[in-house]
């Protein structure tokens, strides 16, 4: 009996010695180098046609997550009921420059004229200037970033909720640095004589102001 034990011990022992070293003669416990286990984008065995990642079930949210309850459409309810949360600092400033630097330059432009590097391959957007967008709630802007609007797709998933109210601060800072007011003037230690030439074209502005 022993003596059959070990002759069959050393044939399974020989059996391993194969000349074709790449591909082993006898696998132990297969299992673990052959797991069951289905690669994301392969074809799931269980659910023939799918693959084995699955989109989310429909209406899931990430953990935190609050939905955006404006369609497109409802642009004037945006800017009646929305409120930006975040204080004027200069870190929220800060930020809101390097998220319009990062995602509305390039069509807007640096100074928010609607000169971006796209333009004109792209058809120049209209001035975040005007007197039409200085006079707009900031729920409005928050809006327009969100859902988009005509040619402008939207940023919803790109940017951060937070971050869209900082760079509306930031079109802010824009606007403000077009139309500077005396005493910005005086804080950037302009003096008078020079803002007079400048003084004609910062005059229009004020004759808009009243009529919005
Ligand atoms: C791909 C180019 C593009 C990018 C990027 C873009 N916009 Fe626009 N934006 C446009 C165009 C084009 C319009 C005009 C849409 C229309 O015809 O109503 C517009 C319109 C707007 C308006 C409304 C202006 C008006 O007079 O109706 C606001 C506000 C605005 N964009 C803000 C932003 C902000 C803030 C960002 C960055 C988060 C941004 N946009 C990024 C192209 C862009």
């Amino acid at each position: 009996m022993a003596l059959w034990l070990a002759t069959l011990a050393a044939a399974g022992m020989l059996a391993g010695c194969s000349h074709r070293k790449q591909t082993p003669a006898l696998e132990y416990l297969p299992d673990m180098a052959y797991s069951p286990a289905v690669k994301a984008q392969n074809e799931d065995p269980m659910h023939p046609g799918q693959s084995a990642m699955r989109p989310p079930v429909p209406g899931t949210v990430p953990r935190g997550f609050t939905p955006y309850r404006y369609a497109a459409q409802d642009s004037l309810l945006a800017q009646r009921d929305l409120v930006n949360p975040l204080p004027r600092t200069a870190d929220v400033l800060g930020r809101g420059q390097r998220v319009f630097m990062t995602y509305c330059v390039v069509c807007h432009g640096p100074k928010g004229d609607g000169q971006g590097y796209i333009v004109p391959k792209f058809p120049m957007p209209p001035s975040l200037l005007s007197p039409k967008v200085s006079g707009w709630a900031d729920g409005r802007i928050y809006h327009v970033i969100t859902r988009g609007q005509n040619l402008m797709p939207n940023y919803a998933s790109q940017i951060l909720p937070e971050d869209r109210w900082a760079v509306i601060h930031y079109v802010r800072v824009l606007e403000r640095a077009a139309n500077p007011r005396p005493e910005d003037l005086k804080a950037a230690g302009i003096p008078d004589t020079a803002a007079a030439p400048a003084a004609a074209p910062a005059a229009a502005p004020d004759t808009t102001k009243g009529k919005p």
